[in-house]
C-alpha cells in the first residue's frame, strides 16, 4: 500500500468540491482526481475548464474500477443515499458535512461501511482551525483554570447564499451549515462528558423556510455551559470565542486569533462597608478593578497548525491503510444527536434533557 496514489472521484462539483480540487491539485497528499459528476451541466463545464474529466453519469463514476475514493459534496439531504450507493459500489467514501440530516441515516451508513469493509469518513475540517486549536490548547494548559462558560459565535451580515441553503427540503439553514462545525468543536473538547441538556432558539429573519440565525445552549455533565450562536444578519460582531474560567477570562476576537487572557494576580476583593462612587453607580461588585491586580496575556495564531484540508485527507488515507480514523463517524453521530435535540427544542420551545 505504501506510496500508493489513490484515485478520488467527486459527486457534486459546486463551491466546496472546487475548494477540494484546489487543495488536491497542490499534490500535498497522494490523491489524484480521476473525475467528477454533477447533475448541473454548467458545473460539469466548470470542471472541464479546470482540466478535470467529467463522467457521463453517476453510474459511470461508480463503475470506474480505478476509483478508490468517492467524495460526496452535494446538497445536504443527498449525502446519505449517495454515500450508501458509493459504499455498495465498493468505494471508500469521504462525505462533506453535515454527514447526514438525521442520526438514523448515519447509523445505517456506519453499518454498511462495516459490512463492505470500506472506510467512511466525514470532512469535519474545522477541527484544525487555528482559532479553535488555540482555544483548546489554552484550556488544556489550564491558563484560565476550569472553564464554566464557553461562548462560540460565527456572525455574518450578508444573509444566506442563494439556492439550496435556503431550502428546508435540501437540508438548508445555519444549524446544518455552521452549527455542525461549532458543535463538533465543543464535543471534541469534551469527548468523555455527556450533554445533559439542549436548548435552542432558531430564527428565520429573512429566509422563511430555514434557520438563518440560531442560539444554542448545551449543558454538559460537569455543569459547563457551551453557548453557540450563528447569525447571518449581524452588523456588530461579538468575539469569535469568549470563555469564563474560575481563574481567568479568555477572548479570541476573530479568525486571525487576535485576543487575550486576563486573569487576576492578586485578590482585589477587599470590600469596605461604604460604597464609593464609580461608573457602575452604587455598586461594589461592579466597581472597576485596579489594573495592577491583573495580568494580560496576549494571544496570537499558532504557527504549527496546518489549517487546510490536508489533515482530513491524510487521516482518511491512513485509515484505508489500516490506521485508526481520527474523524470518526461515531463522533459525528453524537453531533447529529445534539442537532436533533436542538431542532426538537426549537420546535417545542423547551429545554430537552439528554444523555448524548
Ligand atoms: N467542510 C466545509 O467547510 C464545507 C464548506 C462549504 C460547504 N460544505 C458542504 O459541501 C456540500 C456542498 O456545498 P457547496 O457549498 O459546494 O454547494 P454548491 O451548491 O456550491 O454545490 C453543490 C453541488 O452539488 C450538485 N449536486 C446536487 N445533487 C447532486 C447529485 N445528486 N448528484 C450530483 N451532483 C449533485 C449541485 O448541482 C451543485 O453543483 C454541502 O454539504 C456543504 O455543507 C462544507
Amino acid at each position: 500500500m505504501e506510496n500508493k496514489v489513490y484515485n478520488l472521484a467527486m459527486i457534486g462539483f459546486g463551491g466546496m468540491a472546487g475548494h477540494h480540487c484546489t487543495q488536491l491539485l497542490k499534490k500535498n497528499v497522494p490523491i489524484n482526481i480521476s473525475g467528477v459528476y454533477d447533475i448541473d451541466e454548467g458545473r460539469m463545464e466548470a470542471a472541464r475548464e479546470r482540466g478535470l474529466y467529467t463522467y457521463p453519469s453517476k453510474e459511470a463514476l461508480l463503475a470506474d474500477k480505478n476509483v478508490d475514493i468517492v467524495l460526496i459534496a452535494t446538497f445536504n439531504t443527498t449525502h446519505a443515499e449517495l454515500s450508501k450507493e458509493a459504499l455498495r459500489a465498493g468505494k471508500h467514501v469521504l462525505c462533506e458535512k453535515p454527514v447526514t440530516v438525521c442520526s438514523k441515516d448515519l447509523e445505517e451508513i456506519m453499518e454498511l461501511a462495516k459490512k463492505q469493509g470500506k472506510v467512511f469518513g466525514v470532512d469535519q475540517n474545522r477541527r484544525v482551525n487555528k482559532d479553535y486549536v488555540l482555544l483548546k490548547r489554552c484550556i488544556e494548559e489550564g491558563l484560565i483554570g476550569k472553564p464554566y462558560v464557553i461562548e462560540s459565535r460565527v456572525e455574518g451580515s450578508r444573509g444566506m447564499p442563494e439556492g439550496w441553503r435556503c431550502l428546508k427540503a435540501l437540508g438548508g439553514g445555519m444549524m446544518f451549515d455552521w452549527g455542525v462545525h461549532l458543535i463538533d468543536q465543543i464535543m471534541m473538547m469534551y469527548e468523555s462528558e455527556k450533554v445533559t441538556n439542549v436548548f435552542c432558539k432558531m430564527y428565520s429573519v429573512h429566509y422563511p423556510e430555514v434557520d438563518d440565525n440560531f442560539r444554542l445552549t448545551l449543558t454538559l455533565e460537569s455543569g459547563l455551559t457551551a453557548h453557540i450562536e450563528v447569525s447571518t444578519n449581524n452588523f456588530i460582531n461579538h468575539p469569535r470565542w469568549y470563555v469564563l474560567g474560575d481563574k481567568g477570562t479568555l477572548q479570541i476576537d476573530d479568525w486571525s486569533c487576535r485576543g487575550s487572557i486576563v486573569r487576576p494576580l492578586k485578590d482585589d476583593n477587599v470590600w469596605s462597608a461604604e460604597i464609593s462612587p464609580n461608573q457602575a453607580g452604587p455598586s461594589k461588585t461592579m466597581a472597576k478593578r485596579s489594573p495592577d491586580t491583573v495580568e494580560t496575556i496576549p494571544l496570537s495564531a499558532p504557527t504549527d497548525v496546518e489549517d487546510n484540508l490536508d489533515p482530513v485527507y491524510r487521516q482518511f488515507i491512513a485509515a484505508i491503510e489500516g490506521k485508526e480514523l481520527l474523524i470518526k463517524p461515531a463522533q459525528c453521530l453524537r453531533v447529529m444527536k445534539v442537532i436533533e435535540a436542538a431542532f426538537l427544542s426549537a420546535s417545542t420551545n423547551q429545554a430537552i434533557n439528554t444523555q448524548i
